[in-house]
């Protein structure tokens, strides 16, 4: 380690992930993760629930990162903190101990928001992506269409004016009878099931901007007339329920981007975001870019769901063009780009 290297310590708490990565000179070298399991059982993450754990979580988590890294915490130039949007509680955890630690080690700070830093999850390995790229970030909070022009030149193009599709496929999956979070499993019956069985509406909002709560209350009503009928219909036709909303919901999406890339005439195509592991939208939107000639990206699975590595690639760029905060700092739970 030399004097000009950058070494950044990134944190991110913003839900129910505890995660701490370590970053020298634009390369990750770990990405620690907690994951809480308390949550299930309440169907749906619980606030105050998620900031204990993240107290409990962060040091061990921290110290892992530290002590994998093959660095000192005393040749830490930076530490980085996702600021927003998130869970409040949540927020505060990681804000509280990267101002503490900062100050302990005199190094300066880097806020990070959480949603630019899913868009450079993509650079945290290759192939990377060219500027501009039109990245769609789908998660359980977040759906967004993102227009990156540079590493922190980014403008939301499109997004979601209610539910974000993880919770449309969560929610969806709830009125099924599947355990908390849904998203997973109706991937999995979907795979033996019909996707054209029973056909539900897809929404169109104006521009370039989505609308996933109507699902939900198409699935909830169609659920309620069927069991009616037949008492045992979800369990006599969960793939096919499975394959049917999620072809609605990858049709609901690509819709969108396909009318960004005509709009914005930009080839280079992205996803980011816990949903992207979803295997019905990576074959279809795959194959769509193999049609259409796209350069797709998708990056590892680790990096797609919450995670310090994507926030540490934030907090490079971010060091890079000297972009600190003070210790005023606050976290914000909506947060801009
Ligand atoms: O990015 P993420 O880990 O956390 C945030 O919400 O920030 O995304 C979690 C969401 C959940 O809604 C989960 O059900 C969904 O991603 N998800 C999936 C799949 N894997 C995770 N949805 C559909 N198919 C999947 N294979
Ligand atoms: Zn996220």
């Amino acid at each position: 380690m030399g004097t000009n290297d950058i070494s950044i310590l990134a944190i991110e708490s913003s839900c129910d992930e505890t995660s701490a990565s370590i970053i020298v000179n634009g390369k990750v070298l770990n990405n620690i993760v907690a994951t809480q399991s308390v949550h299930e059982k309440y169907g749906g993450v619980v606030p105050e629930l998620a900031s204990r754990a993240h107290q409990e979580n962060l040091i061990p988590v921290i110290h892992e990162a530290i002590s994998t890294s093959g660095i000192s915490k005393e040749q830490l130039t930076a530490v980085a903190f996702t600021r927003g949007p998130g869970l409040m509680g949540s927020l505060l955890v990681g804000v509280s101990f990267a101002k503490a630690f900062a100050r302990a080690l005199d190094i300066p700070l880097i806020d990070v928001n959480h949603m630019q830093a899913h868009v450079l999850a993509h650079f945290i390995e290759d192939p990377k992506p060219s500027f501009p790229f039109i990245c769609l970030t789908v998660s359980g909070g977040h759906t967004q269409l993102v227009l990156v022009r540079d590493y922190l030149d980014m403008e939301v193009i499109g997004e979601t004016q209610d539910d974000a599709v993880g919770e449309a496929f969560d929610k969806t999956a709830k009125l099924l009878g599947l355990p908390y979070p849904g998203g997973p499993l109706v991937d999995q019956y979907a795979k033996e099931g019909n996707p054209k069985a029973f056909a539900f509406p897809v929404t169109r909002m104006p521009g370039l901007n989505y609308s996933f709560s109507g699902i939900k209350t198409a699935v909830l009503y169609f659920l309620r007339d069927q069991l009616q009928e037949n008492p045992n219909f979800i369990g006599e036709n969960l793939p096919d329920l499975c394959a049917s909303i999620q072809y609605t919901l990858i049709e609901m999406l690509l819709i969108k981007l396909k009318d960004a890339v005509k709009q914005y005439g930009v080839r280079e195509i992205a996803i980011a975001g816990g949903v992207s592991a979803n295997s019905g939208l990576r074959a279809t939107l795959t194959e769509l870019a193999r049609r259409k000639g796209w350069n797709l990206y998708i990056p590892k699975f680790e990096y797609c769901t919450d995670n310090a590595a994507m926030i540490a690639m934030a907090a490079h760029y971010k060091y890079l063009k000297g972009e600190f905060v003070g210790m005023d700092v606050t976290p914000l739970a909506k947060m801009k780009f």
